[in-house]
């Protein structure tokens, strides 16, 4: 949700601060802008629309050669995708220039107070009263950090702001409060970035900066400090993937890369967490099994594709550990008065570990003494350093703004913190654990089985590439992933979805099947009987009603095969497992969908990577 880059060295920063703008744009893409300080001052550029008309505006009128600047690429909240709301932000004189992230609240109150003193504004955006307020503030000091942490104090809201000023060439200033920054640290010149991706082709030294902290970066230094000015102590770190990792390596798309290295994902993420001796061992658990012991309840919280893994970790957790789980919408849950205390764990999703919604779920949850757990895959992100423990998915970047490999890793990470529950407990131990494992570690081959047998699944897409309305139906763990299916549908495709509990289906969905409608099914692995038993017959409802079944079912089980118009055979796992290999085929047929109606997978309409408003 809106990219933000800053650099301070030798190189043109033009084209430091553009690649870096290329790396975050799936953070958003309503619109770009770039800043440079030149040895005549600010000199700056932007466009509404994606960064490709950006670089068309600097192919046609390049900026002078500067080796300081700032940059940003915009997902609108506030005011149209346009040119003049585009940032950069200039204050009147030209002096200072600003690239926001987030909302300052109190900006109406800030502005009359500002145009009073007869400073005139350009534009509507709360963004520019920032760059006003730090000129005025550099009337009274000559300190360009000082002017920042002045102005950062008056400022209410949520913000990453990132600011160069003509008069102090070499150097840029963030700050932050309730939205994502992070340092670069280079030989010779520095970097800042909404993530790591900004700077990547740089450097893997990074710094995590804390909440309601001011950086001042210079080609050789770099200053932390609180919005008083007190110096504080930073957590330095190297970013564990590489360049190539977020590109596309040959693929036309991040999503399709992205598809395909899920069973790379879940090894990650699997990798040294279980001893030699069976025992799981998660090292950034930071709970103790005698504090794990004392939790009476889970609630798990999320959004989007996220909360569908934690709807997945629901079952795993009360059937492995037999303690009651919770799943709720990180949007939903701090107002509807929850019930927990210092005996409930409150289990976060998130793979951007950025998401306002969650963020504020867990700062929530803490004032209630619950503690906090955190699933998320980007190191140095504010949700697990909010948190109490944190449990990593080593699924690398994920650049396309869809989740594939993320959700993924993140069904495997609540897999293992289930089972290490379990083992904490002691509810289930020795050989029970240790089979479960043994059959989870057996998942990357299966998953690389359903990628390998992609084919079926986009020819099956280009036969439904007109369909108006598509659903899903599953039972037990196949209902977040019919849910999943059907969202990513919605977002790649911009079809009419709709994931369903199967069951539910007699309670009022079914009156929207018609003739033709494709129907994807869910069938949960023969082992369950009952479920199974159950879902033939939603399987002939719906065909008794005209629908096209399209059934996914484990290998070796033909008790579908005569209510099916498709059959998409899924590797045998675990019924627990299923989601795992189940989900795959939705993914891949998703995006399949919309690349034959010519949609961009990779950064669909209305959408951005890492949700940092409410
Ligand atoms: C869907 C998708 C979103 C995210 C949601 C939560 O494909 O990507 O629904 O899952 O915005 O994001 P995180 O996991 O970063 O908190």
């Amino acid at each position: 949700m809106c990219g933000i880059v800053g650099y301070v060295g030798t190189r043109p920063a033009v084209d430091v601060v553009m690649g870096g703008l290329r790396r975050l744009e799936y953070r958003g893409y309503d619109s770009g802008g770039v800043a440079l300080v030149t040895a005549e001052g600010i000199a700056s550029a932007k466009r509404a629309g994606k960064l490709a008309n950006l670089d068309a505006v600097l192919a046609e009128k390049p900026l002078p050669h500067a080796t300081t600047g700032i940059g940003h690429t915009r997902w609108a909240t506030h005011g149209a995708p346009n040119d003049v709301n585009a940032h950069p932000h200039l204050d009147a004189t030209g002096r200072i220039a600003v690239v926001h992230n987030g909302i300052i609240e109190n900006f109406a109150l800030l502005r009359e107070e500002l145009e009073a003193e007869g400073y005139e504004f350009l534009s509507e955006t709360d963004t520019e009263t920032v760059a006003h307020l730090v000129h005025r503030a550099l009337q009274a000091t000559p300190d360009l950090g000082d002017a920042v942490r002045e102005v950062c104090r008056r400022l209410e809201g949520a913000f990453t702001l990132v600011i160069a000023d003509a008069d102090t060439p070499d150097k840029v200033v963030g700050a932050r409060r309730n939205s994502p920054l992070v340092v670069g640290r280079g030989d010779g010149e520095n970097f800042l970035g909404s993530d790591v991706a900004a700077f990547i082709d740089y450097t893997k030294s990074a710094i995590e900066l804390g909440q309601d902290q001011v950086v001042e970066i210079t080609a050789d230094d770099v200053r932390v400090t609180d919005f008083h000015g007190v110096p504080v102590d930073t957590k330095e770190y190297t970013v564990d993937w590489d360049v190539s990792a977020a590109e596309k390596g040959g693929y036309d798309w991040f999503m399709v890369k992205e598809i395909h290295e899920q069973p790379q994902a879940i090894a990650d993420t699997l990798l040294g967490r279980i001893g030699s001796d069976g025992r799981l061992q998660l090292d950034e658990m930071r709970l103790s099994d005698g504090e794990l012991r004392e939790v009476d309840k889970i609630i798990v919280i999320a959004c989007g594709t996220s909360y569908y893994a934690g709807m997945v970790a629901k079952y795993a957790i009360e059937h492995w550990t037999r303690i009651p789980c919770e799943v709720e919408l990180a949007s939903e849950f701090r107002y509807r008065d929850p019930i927990l205390d210092h005996t409930t764990l409150v289990v976060t999703i998130s793979q951007s570990g950025e998401t306002m919604d969650t963020l504020m779920a867990i700062r929530y949850a803490r004032e209630q003494r619950a503690r906090v757990l955190s699933i998320c895959n980007t190191n140095g992100s504010t949700i697990p350093r909010e948190s109490d423990a944190v449990i990593y998915t080593h699924a690398g970047p994920e650049i396309a703004v869809a989740s594939t490999k993320g959700f993924l890793a993140q069904v495997v990470a609540c897999y293992l913190l289930a089972l290490y529950f379990a083992q904490a407990k002691g509810v289930k131990y020795g050989d029970e654990i240790r089979s479960i494992l043994d059959e989870l570690e057996k998942i990357p081959a299966a998953v690389q089985t359903v990628l390998d047998r992609g084919e079926q699944v986009r020819k099956l897409a280009n036969d439904l590439s007109d369909s108006r309305s598509i659903m899903f139906l599953g039972r037990h763990v196949g209902y977040p992933v019919a849910l999943e299916g059907a969202l990513k549908l919605k977002e790649l495709a911009y079809l009419h979805a709709e994931g369903f509990a199967a069951g539910e289906l007699k309670h009022g969905p079914i009156a929207v099947i018609e003739d033709g409608v494709p129907v994807f099914v869910v069938v949960p692995p023969k082992a369950r009987d009952q479920l199974q038993e159950k879902i033939l017959s939603n399987i002939q409802e719906v065909r008794a009603r005209g629908a096209r079944t399209i059934v996914l079912v484990e290998e070796g089980d033909d008790s579908v095969v005569a209510y099916a118009d498709e059959v998409i055979r899924l590797p045998k796992v675990p019924t627990l497992l299923q989601p795992l290999v189940a989900t795959v085929p939705l993914q891949i047929f998703a995006c399949e969908i919309a690349t034959q109606l010519g949609h961009d997978v990779d950064q669909p309409r209305n959408l951005a990577k890492s949700v940092t408003v409410e």
